[in-house]
């Protein structure tokens, strides 16, 4: 270990971020050294190509391949590689060597948090990762420790800025899906493999992080129930809009109790129906914003960047000079707590309410039918409208009509069981969509 007045930084990784982490720590020495207390030295940066060419100009002499030399040497190791394998292997060494970690990595810590964090708890290291969830919003912290004295009721958030940015082009300029996610790619937003943010993997893996936080328990990845937005269509996104809503994906974790009346976490990603009055409606663009709802507290939002290295590094940062502070401090930092450990339920148990979309034959006896096969699964209908159909090509003789179904709240997978019977009616020629009503 250093001497106690310096600590020795070693960056694992200088792409979009590391690039301006390196940049700011080396810019901005002296004044985050005031601010911790102690002098917070860069003292190498390892990559795969040192060659490489890079957005930020940085000192030839910092850059190696040999990661874990460097590692052995730091007080405090920063990870920005990404991905599982090799960042787990350095964490679990700079942890094992007697290094603190910080890093911005959901995918790992979604995946392999729990043995992270408790291998870090057996030799008292801390690990920090207030980048891993919506970038540059302080949301790890306030979590953790704001509000670790509240009791956290439930989380909507829009933890995606490229499928956010997607979904606000089609609600403000029209767009259809295919031209809103080609202007998306052609601006870098999306990921290098587009499905992770299309398909709603990065949101299930920050909304891991999110629900173990808020909930005191560990969730993995898998217990986090996935849905994209691919098949958000234009039409769905302009009659949400008619009925005064907009679609956004949420990362949704909440208490649930089941039917066996056991409480638990739910923890979900999917396309949702938001009342346009919600604060989560006028989040815009390629931004971020996590809605929570405490006991005492009430509704809190935290709003701004989701992505970007300048952005993203500031959180890093921010996890440096804490981890900065506590050495100088000595003792046990702001650890997880999982004291909770709560099931995590799976989305059947989940309780919301319902939009359903439903071309149906227009004659008599339909509503009456469609009406009970929802009561029959204990679905309750709230609203009602019905539109005439314009019959397809060779079909002026089927009379058809678009039904729009407003449900009160009612259990995920007694709606779900309510939806098949409805596909499998002969009433019904297609079920359009079905969207979950939040934040109502
Ligand atoms: P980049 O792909 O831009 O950078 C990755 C860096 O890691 C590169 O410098 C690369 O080296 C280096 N690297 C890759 N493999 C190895 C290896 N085996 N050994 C050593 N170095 C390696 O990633 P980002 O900066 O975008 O992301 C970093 C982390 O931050 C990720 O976990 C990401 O999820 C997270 N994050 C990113 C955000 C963003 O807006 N970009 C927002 C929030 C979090 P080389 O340069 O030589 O190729
Ligand atoms: N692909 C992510 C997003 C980047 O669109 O929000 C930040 O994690």
């Amino acid at each position: 270990m250093s001497d106690t007045r310096s600590l020795r930084v070693a960056l694992l990784g200088a792409g979009t971020v590391g690039g301006h982490v390196a940049r700011l720590l080396l810019e901005h020495h002296d004044e985050l050294a005031a601010r911790a207390g102690v002098s917070i030295d860069l003292v190498g940066i390892a990559v795969r190509d040192v060659n490489a060419k890079r957005a930020v100009d940085l000192p030839a002499e910092l850059f190696t391949t040999d990661a874990e030399t460097l590692i052995q040497g730091a007080d405090i190791v920063v990870e920005l590689i990404g991905g599982i394998e090799p960042a787990k292997s350095y964490i679990l060494a700079a942890i094992g060597s007697g290094a603190d970690v910080v890093t911005g990595n959901k995918a790992l810590l979604a995946e392999h948090g729990a043995e992270i964090f408790a291998a870090a708890a057996r030799v008292g290291a801390e690990v920090y990762y207030e980048a891993a969830v919506a970038a540059a919003i302080p949301i790890i912290r306030p979590l953790r420790d704001s509000l670790a004295g509240d009791h956290v009721e439930r989380i909507l958030a829009i933890v995606n800025g490229s499928t956010n940015y997607i979904l606000d082009r089609m609600d403000r300029f029209g767009d259809s899906m295919e031209d809103a996610q080609r202007v998306a790619l052609e601006l870098g937003y999306l990921e290098a493999d587009p499905t992770l943010d299309v398909e709603g993997y990065d949101a299930a893996q920050k909304a891991a992080i999110l629900a173990g936080l808020a909930f005191h328990t560990s969730v993995p990845a898998a217990g986090v129930h996935r849905e994209g937005i691919s098949s958000i269509t234009l039409e769905d996104v302009e009659s949400a809009r008619e009925a005064g809503y907009v679609i956004k994906l949420l990362a949704i974790a909440e208490r649930v109790v089941d039917d066996a009346g056991l409480e638990g976490v739910s923890a979900r990603v999917h396309p949702a129906l938001v009342r346009r009055d919600h604060p989560l409606a006028s989040v815009h663009g390629g931004n971020n914003a996590v809605f929570v709802e405490a006991e005492a507290a009430g509704p809190l939002m935290f709003y701004g960047a989701g992505a970007g290295g300048v952005q993203t590094a500031s959180a890093v940062l921010g996890d440096v000079v804490s981890i900065a502070r506590r050495h100088l401090a000595g003792g046990v930092g702001v650890g997880e707590s999982v004291a909770a450990d709560l099931p995590v339920h799976p989305i059947g148990a989940a309780e919301t309410r319902y939009r359903i979309s439903l071309e149906v034959d227009d004659r008599p006896g339909v509503l009456a039918e469609l009406a009970g096969i929802l009561a029959s699964r204990g679905v309750s209908v709230e609203t009602l409208q019905q539109s005439a159909s314009t019959p397809a090509d060779g079909e002026a003789d089927r009379a058809t009509a678009t039904l729009v179904i407003g449900t009160h709240t009612a259990r995920d997978a007694a709606l779900a069981a309510a939806v098949d019977a409805l596909s499998a009616s002969d009433a019904v020629e297609s079920v359009r969509s079905v969207l979950r009503i939040e934040g109502a």
